[in-house]
Protein backbone atom coordinates (compact mmCIF):
# COMPACT_ATOMS: atom_id res chain seq x y z
CA UNK A 1 0.00 0.00 0.00
CA UNK A 2 1.74 3.54 -1.00
CA UNK A 3 0.55 6.33 0.55
CA UNK A 4 -0.48 8.93 -1.76
CA UNK A 5 -0.57 12.81 -1.46
CA UNK A 6 -1.59 15.99 -3.18
CA UNK A 7 -2.32 19.53 -2.71
CA UNK A 8 -4.75 21.50 -4.83
CA UNK A 9 -4.04 25.26 -4.30
CA UNK A 10 -7.63 26.96 -4.32
CA UNK A 11 -7.20 29.71 -6.65
CA UNK A 12 -10.09 29.65 -8.37
CA UNK A 13 -13.06 27.71 -9.73
CA UNK A 14 -11.98 24.60 -11.80
CA UNK A 15 -12.15 24.73 -15.52
CA UNK A 16 -12.20 21.96 -18.20
CA UNK A 17 -8.13 21.63 -18.40
CA UNK A 18 -8.10 21.27 -14.48
CA UNK A 19 -10.49 18.69 -14.52
CA UNK A 20 -8.73 16.82 -17.51
CA UNK A 21 -5.31 17.25 -16.95
CA UNK A 22 -5.14 16.91 -12.53
CA UNK A 23 -8.76 16.45 -11.18
CA UNK A 24 -9.38 13.47 -12.81
CA UNK A 25 -6.66 11.60 -13.36
CA UNK A 26 -5.57 12.08 -9.90
CA UNK A 27 -8.91 10.66 -8.51
CA UNK A 28 -7.84 7.19 -10.45
CA UNK A 29 -4.86 7.35 -9.13
CA UNK A 30 -6.93 6.96 -5.70
CA UNK A 31 -9.22 4.25 -6.96
CA UNK A 32 -6.03 1.96 -7.35
CA UNK A 33 -7.29 -0.60 -4.75
CA UNK A 34 -4.11 -0.31 -2.52
CA UNK A 35 -3.59 3.23 -2.36
CA UNK A 36 -4.08 5.43 0.76
CA UNK A 37 -4.35 9.08 -0.77
CA UNK A 38 -4.44 12.28 1.35
CA UNK A 39 -5.69 15.15 -1.03
CA UNK A 40 -6.13 18.65 0.79
CA UNK A 41 -7.32 21.96 -0.84
CA UNK A 42 -3.64 24.24 0.05
CA UNK A 43 -5.91 27.51 1.36
CA UNK A 44 -2.64 28.62 3.29
CA UNK A 45 -0.48 28.35 0.11
CA UNK A 46 -3.44 30.73 -1.79
CA UNK A 47 -3.15 33.53 0.85
CA UNK A 48 0.23 34.76 -1.29
CA UNK A 49 -2.04 35.58 -3.76
CA UNK A 50 -5.16 35.62 -2.60
CA UNK A 51 -6.17 38.29 0.04
CA UNK A 52 -10.00 38.27 -0.14
CA UNK A 53 -11.64 36.64 2.42
CA UNK A 54 -15.23 36.10 0.46
CA UNK A 55 -13.36 34.87 -2.86
CA UNK A 56 -11.31 32.52 -0.40
CA UNK A 57 -14.23 31.00 1.03
CA UNK A 58 -16.35 30.49 -2.27
CA UNK A 59 -12.42 29.10 -3.88
CA UNK A 60 -12.70 26.51 -1.27
CA UNK A 61 -15.89 25.59 -1.47
CA UNK A 62 -15.82 25.09 -5.08
CA UNK A 63 -12.50 23.14 -5.36
CA UNK A 64 -13.45 20.94 -2.88
CA UNK A 65 -17.49 20.61 -4.59
CA UNK A 66 -15.25 19.74 -8.03
CA UNK A 67 -12.95 16.92 -6.54
CA UNK A 68 -15.97 15.06 -5.32
CA UNK A 69 -18.35 15.75 -7.77
CA UNK A 70 -15.48 14.63 -10.58
CA UNK A 71 -15.60 11.11 -7.98
CA UNK A 72 -13.29 11.57 -4.94
CA UNK A 73 -14.42 8.96 -2.28
CA UNK A 74 -13.76 11.37 0.81
CA UNK A 75 -14.90 8.50 3.00
CA UNK A 76 -12.35 5.84 1.43
CA UNK A 77 -9.90 8.23 1.28
CA UNK A 78 -8.45 11.54 3.41
CA UNK A 79 -9.78 14.94 1.99
CA UNK A 80 -9.07 18.41 3.92
CA UNK A 81 -8.13 21.37 3.84
CA UNK A 82 -4.53 22.16 4.56
CA UNK A 83 -5.35 25.57 7.30
CA UNK A 84 -7.40 23.06 9.45
CA UNK A 85 -4.58 21.25 10.33
CA UNK A 86 -2.25 23.84 12.38
CA UNK A 87 0.67 21.29 13.08
CA UNK A 88 1.47 22.21 8.90
CA UNK A 89 2.62 25.38 10.71
CA UNK A 90 4.69 24.23 13.30
CA UNK A 91 6.30 21.94 10.95
CA UNK A 92 6.88 24.22 8.20
CA UNK A 93 8.96 26.84 11.03
CA UNK A 94 11.16 23.83 11.77
CA UNK A 95 11.82 22.98 8.67
CA UNK A 96 12.60 27.42 7.87
CA UNK A 97 15.68 26.76 10.52
CA UNK A 98 16.69 23.97 8.01
CA UNK A 99 16.39 25.22 4.62
CA UNK A 100 19.61 27.08 3.20
CA UNK A 101 18.49 30.65 2.30
CA UNK A 102 20.09 30.29 -1.72
CA UNK A 103 17.95 26.85 -1.96
CA UNK A 104 14.94 29.02 -1.74
CA UNK A 105 16.29 32.11 -3.52
CA UNK A 106 17.42 29.93 -6.66
CA UNK A 107 13.39 28.61 -6.97
CA UNK A 108 12.24 28.98 -10.45
CA UNK A 109 9.01 29.67 -9.20
CA UNK A 110 10.07 32.20 -6.90
CA UNK A 111 12.12 33.92 -9.69
CA UNK A 112 8.86 33.62 -12.17
CA UNK A 113 6.21 35.06 -9.17
CA UNK A 114 8.65 38.30 -8.39
CA UNK A 115 8.66 39.13 -12.14
CA UNK A 116 4.71 38.71 -12.22
CA UNK A 117 3.67 39.79 -9.30
CA UNK A 118 3.07 43.04 -7.53
CA UNK A 119 2.98 42.11 -3.91
CA UNK A 120 6.30 40.14 -3.39
CA UNK A 121 5.76 38.75 0.15
CA UNK A 122 7.79 36.30 2.45
CA UNK A 123 4.90 33.78 2.14
CA UNK A 124 6.13 33.91 -1.92
CA UNK A 125 9.49 33.24 -0.53
CA UNK A 126 8.98 30.49 1.61
CA UNK A 127 6.13 28.70 -0.36
CA UNK A 128 8.42 25.40 -0.87
CA UNK A 129 9.29 25.01 2.73
CA UNK A 130 5.32 25.13 3.31
CA UNK A 131 5.00 22.47 0.48
CA UNK A 132 8.09 20.48 2.12
CA UNK A 133 5.75 20.31 5.66
CA UNK A 134 2.67 19.34 4.04
CA UNK A 135 4.24 16.16 2.25
CA UNK A 136 7.16 15.36 5.13
CA UNK A 137 3.97 15.69 7.78
CA UNK A 138 2.10 12.99 6.49
CA UNK A 139 4.53 10.04 5.70
CA UNK A 140 3.72 10.50 2.33
CA UNK A 141 5.40 8.18 -0.01
CA UNK A 142 3.98 9.39 -3.69
CA UNK A 143 3.13 13.02 -4.45
CA UNK A 144 1.68 13.60 -7.88
CA UNK A 145 2.11 16.65 -9.09
CA UNK A 146 2.53 18.63 -12.42
CA UNK A 147 6.27 19.20 -14.27
CA UNK A 148 6.35 22.57 -12.61
CA UNK A 149 6.31 21.46 -8.84
CA UNK A 150 9.45 19.37 -9.49
CA UNK A 151 11.64 21.61 -7.91
CA UNK A 152 9.56 22.21 -5.44
CA UNK A 153 9.64 18.41 -4.56
CA UNK A 154 13.03 18.03 -5.00
CA UNK A 155 13.23 20.96 -2.24
CA UNK A 156 11.11 18.83 0.06
CA UNK A 157 13.57 15.62 -0.64
CA UNK A 158 16.72 17.86 -0.18
CA UNK A 159 15.39 19.09 3.50
CA UNK A 160 14.15 15.44 4.57
CA UNK A 161 17.62 13.78 3.67
CA UNK A 162 19.60 16.64 5.37
CA UNK A 163 17.19 16.49 8.40
CA UNK A 164 17.44 13.06 8.72
CA UNK A 165 21.59 12.64 8.61
CA UNK A 166 21.47 15.11 11.58
CA UNK A 167 18.76 13.66 13.99
CA UNK A 168 18.84 9.91 12.23
CA UNK A 169 15.81 9.09 10.46
CA UNK A 170 12.39 10.85 11.30
CA UNK A 171 11.03 11.94 7.62
CA UNK A 172 9.80 9.56 5.20
CA UNK A 173 11.25 10.85 1.81
CA UNK A 174 8.93 10.64 -0.50
CA UNK A 175 9.25 10.27 -4.50
CA UNK A 176 7.31 12.63 -7.10
CA UNK A 177 5.36 11.30 -9.34
CA UNK A 178 5.52 14.01 -12.25
CA UNK A 179 2.26 13.91 -14.43
CA UNK A 180 2.83 13.60 -18.01
CA UNK A 181 0.29 16.16 -19.05
CA UNK A 182 -0.52 13.83 -22.13
CA UNK A 183 -2.73 16.69 -23.15
CA UNK A 184 -2.98 20.62 -22.64
CA UNK A 185 -6.15 21.22 -22.99
CA UNK A 186 -7.01 24.31 -25.13
CA UNK A 187 -8.85 27.51 -24.14
CA UNK A 188 -11.34 29.09 -26.28
CA UNK A 189 -8.50 31.13 -27.97
CA UNK A 190 -6.85 28.02 -28.85
CA UNK A 191 -3.80 28.80 -26.07
CA UNK A 192 -3.28 26.91 -23.26
CA UNK A 193 -6.32 27.10 -21.06
CA UNK A 194 -5.63 28.94 -17.66
CA UNK A 195 -7.61 31.44 -15.44
CA UNK A 196 -4.70 33.54 -16.05
CA UNK A 197 -5.80 33.91 -19.56
CA UNK A 198 -9.40 34.03 -19.40
CA UNK A 199 -9.73 31.56 -21.87
CA UNK A 200 -11.37 28.95 -19.48
CA UNK A 201 -14.69 26.45 -20.18
CA UNK A 202 -16.68 26.72 -17.04
CA UNK A 203 -18.56 22.47 -17.19
CA UNK A 204 -20.26 23.85 -13.94
CA UNK A 205 -21.82 26.62 -14.93
CA UNK A 206 -25.95 26.81 -15.91
CA UNK A 207 -26.99 25.48 -19.31
CA UNK A 208 -27.43 28.92 -20.98
CA UNK A 209 -24.11 30.32 -19.72
CA UNK A 210 -22.15 26.99 -20.79
CA UNK A 211 -23.50 27.70 -24.22
CA UNK A 212 -22.34 31.11 -24.79
CA UNK A 213 -19.04 30.27 -23.28
CA UNK A 214 -18.64 27.61 -26.20
CA UNK A 215 -20.24 29.72 -28.41
CA UNK A 216 -17.30 32.05 -27.64
CA UNK A 217 -14.46 29.42 -28.82
CA UNK A 218 -12.81 30.92 -31.72
CA UNK A 219 -12.54 29.72 -34.72
CA UNK A 220 -10.98 30.76 -38.24
CA UNK A 221 -13.91 32.63 -40.79
CA UNK A 222 -14.60 29.89 -43.14
CA UNK A 223 -18.22 30.20 -44.73
CA UNK A 224 -20.57 27.37 -44.13
CA UNK A 225 -20.31 25.49 -47.52
CA UNK A 226 -16.46 25.48 -47.40
CA UNK A 227 -14.48 21.87 -46.10
CA UNK A 228 -13.22 22.81 -42.92
CA UNK A 229 -9.75 21.41 -41.28
CA UNK A 230 -10.29 19.38 -38.16
CA UNK A 231 -6.81 19.29 -36.84
CA UNK A 232 -6.12 23.22 -36.75
CA UNK A 233 -10.02 24.06 -34.86
CA UNK A 234 -10.07 24.26 -31.24
CA UNK A 235 -13.59 23.30 -31.73
CA UNK A 236 -12.79 20.03 -32.89
CA UNK A 237 -9.68 19.51 -30.50
CA UNK A 238 -11.61 19.97 -27.43
CA UNK A 239 -14.25 16.87 -29.01
CA UNK A 240 -11.71 14.81 -29.63
CA UNK A 241 -10.59 15.24 -25.67
CA UNK A 242 -14.09 13.90 -24.74
CA UNK A 243 -15.91 12.15 -27.55
CA UNK A 244 -16.33 8.42 -28.05
CA UNK A 245 -14.04 7.04 -31.02
CA UNK A 246 -17.13 7.21 -32.88
CA UNK A 247 -18.01 10.80 -32.07
CA UNK A 248 -15.03 12.00 -33.16
CA UNK A 249 -14.84 10.31 -36.33
CA UNK A 250 -18.03 11.40 -37.23
CA UNK A 251 -17.53 14.67 -36.37
CA UNK A 252 -14.43 15.07 -38.65
CA UNK A 253 -16.72 14.10 -41.60
CA UNK A 254 -18.59 16.39 -41.02
CA UNK A 255 -16.04 18.83 -41.43
CA UNK A 256 -14.20 17.84 -44.35
CA UNK A 257 -17.60 17.35 -45.97
CA UNK A 258 -18.63 20.79 -45.82
CA UNK A 259 -21.79 22.46 -45.63
CA UNK A 260 -21.11 21.90 -41.87
CA UNK A 261 -20.51 25.53 -39.90
CA UNK A 262 -18.46 26.19 -36.83
CA UNK A 263 -21.85 26.85 -35.45
CA UNK A 264 -23.19 23.09 -35.66
CA UNK A 265 -19.79 21.68 -34.19
CA UNK A 266 -19.95 24.07 -30.95
CA UNK A 267 -23.62 22.56 -30.41
CA UNK A 268 -22.36 19.21 -30.71
CA UNK A 269 -19.40 20.27 -28.21
CA UNK A 270 -22.33 21.95 -25.91
CA UNK A 271 -24.41 18.86 -26.13
CA UNK A 272 -21.48 16.19 -25.54
CA UNK A 273 -20.24 18.39 -22.37
CA UNK A 274 -23.82 18.37 -21.07
CA UNK A 275 -24.08 14.41 -22.12
CA UNK A 276 -20.80 13.85 -20.40
CA UNK A 277 -20.94 15.98 -17.37
CA UNK A 278 -24.54 15.57 -16.36
CA UNK A 279 -23.43 13.46 -13.05
CA UNK A 280 -20.66 16.01 -12.17
CA UNK A 281 -23.07 18.95 -12.89
CA UNK A 282 -25.66 18.10 -10.86
CA UNK A 283 -23.39 16.89 -7.55
CA UNK A 284 -21.47 19.96 -8.22
CA UNK A 285 -24.84 22.14 -7.66
CA UNK A 286 -26.29 19.95 -4.96
CA UNK A 287 -22.77 20.38 -3.25
CA UNK A 288 -22.50 23.83 -3.32
CA UNK A 289 -26.49 24.62 -2.67
CA UNK A 290 -24.75 22.89 0.73
CA UNK A 291 -22.36 24.34 2.45
CA UNK A 292 -23.12 22.35 5.23
CA UNK A 293 -22.62 19.23 3.92
CA UNK A 294 -19.44 20.52 2.22
CA UNK A 295 -17.78 21.40 5.62
CA UNK A 296 -19.10 18.16 7.08
CA UNK A 297 -17.34 15.52 4.63
CA UNK A 298 -14.57 18.58 4.96
CA UNK A 299 -14.24 18.26 8.45
CA UNK A 300 -14.48 14.08 9.03
CA UNK A 301 -11.19 14.15 6.82
CA UNK A 302 -9.56 17.29 8.95
CA UNK A 303 -9.93 14.80 12.05
CA UNK A 304 -7.99 11.92 10.23
CA UNK A 305 -5.16 14.50 8.60
CA UNK A 306 -4.77 15.80 12.31
CA UNK A 307 -4.04 12.37 13.70
CA UNK A 308 -1.12 11.25 11.90
CA UNK A 309 -0.41 15.22 11.62
CA UNK A 310 0.31 15.22 15.43
CA UNK A 311 2.23 11.97 15.56
CA UNK A 312 4.52 13.02 13.07
CA UNK A 313 5.37 16.40 14.78
CA UNK A 314 5.94 14.95 17.87
CA UNK A 315 8.43 12.82 16.58
CA UNK A 316 9.96 15.51 15.18
CA UNK A 317 10.03 17.45 17.77
CA UNK A 318 11.64 15.13 20.47
CA UNK A 319 14.18 14.86 18.11
CA UNK A 320 15.02 18.00 18.09
CA UNK A 321 15.27 18.68 22.03
CA UNK A 322 11.58 20.37 22.53
P1 LIG B 1 -4.46 27.65 -14.05
O1 LIG B 1 -3.44 27.67 -15.16
O2 LIG B 1 -5.84 27.78 -14.56
O3 LIG B 1 -4.15 28.66 -12.94
P2 LIG B 1 -3.46 25.75 -12.15
O4 LIG B 1 -2.06 26.23 -12.38
O5 LIG B 1 -4.14 26.09 -10.86
O6 LIG B 1 -4.36 26.23 -13.39
O7 LIG B 1 -3.49 24.18 -12.38
C1 LIG B 1 -4.01 23.23 -11.50
C2 LIG B 1 -3.76 21.87 -12.12
O8 LIG B 1 -4.48 21.75 -13.37
C3 LIG B 1 -2.28 21.61 -12.46
O9 LIG B 1 -1.98 20.27 -12.11
C4 LIG B 1 -2.18 21.81 -13.95
O10 LIG B 1 -1.18 21.00 -14.51
C5 LIG B 1 -3.59 21.39 -14.43
N1 LIG B 1 -3.94 22.19 -15.63
C6 LIG B 1 -4.20 23.52 -15.64
N2 LIG B 1 -4.49 23.96 -16.89
C7 LIG B 1 -4.42 22.87 -17.71
C8 LIG B 1 -4.62 22.68 -19.11
N3 LIG B 1 -4.97 23.67 -19.93
N4 LIG B 1 -4.46 21.43 -19.61
C9 LIG B 1 -4.14 20.40 -18.78
N5 LIG B 1 -3.92 20.52 -17.45
C10 LIG B 1 -4.07 21.73 -16.90
N1 LIG C 1 2.27 24.07 -5.01
C1 LIG C 1 1.30 23.16 -5.55
C2 LIG C 1 0.70 23.75 -6.85
O1 LIG C 1 0.72 24.95 -7.03
C3 LIG C 1 0.18 22.88 -4.57
C4 LIG C 1 0.70 22.17 -3.35
C5 LIG C 1 0.83 22.69 -2.09
C6 LIG C 1 1.16 20.82 -3.28
N2 LIG C 1 1.34 21.76 -1.24
C7 LIG C 1 1.53 20.61 -1.94
C8 LIG C 1 1.26 19.80 -4.24
C9 LIG C 1 2.05 19.37 -1.52
C10 LIG C 1 1.77 18.57 -3.80
C11 LIG C 1 2.15 18.35 -2.47
O2 LIG C 1 0.18 23.01 -7.67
Amino acid sequence: MARILTGIQSSGKPHLGNLLGAIIPAIQLSEVECNDSYFFIADLHSLTTIKDPEIRKANINSVAAAWIACGFDTEKNTFYRQSKVPEVCELAWILNCFSPFPMLANAHSFKDKTEKLSDVNAGLFVYPVLMAADILLYDAEIVPVGKDQKQHLEMTRDIGISFNKKFGDTFIIPEPQITSQIEIVPGTDGKKMSKSYKNTLDIFQSDKKLRKNIMSIQTDSLNLEAPKNPSTCNVFKLYELLGSEEEIQALRKSYLKGNYGYGNAKQELFELILRKFAKERKTYEELMSRPKLLEKMLSQGESKASKIAHSVLSRVKSKIGF
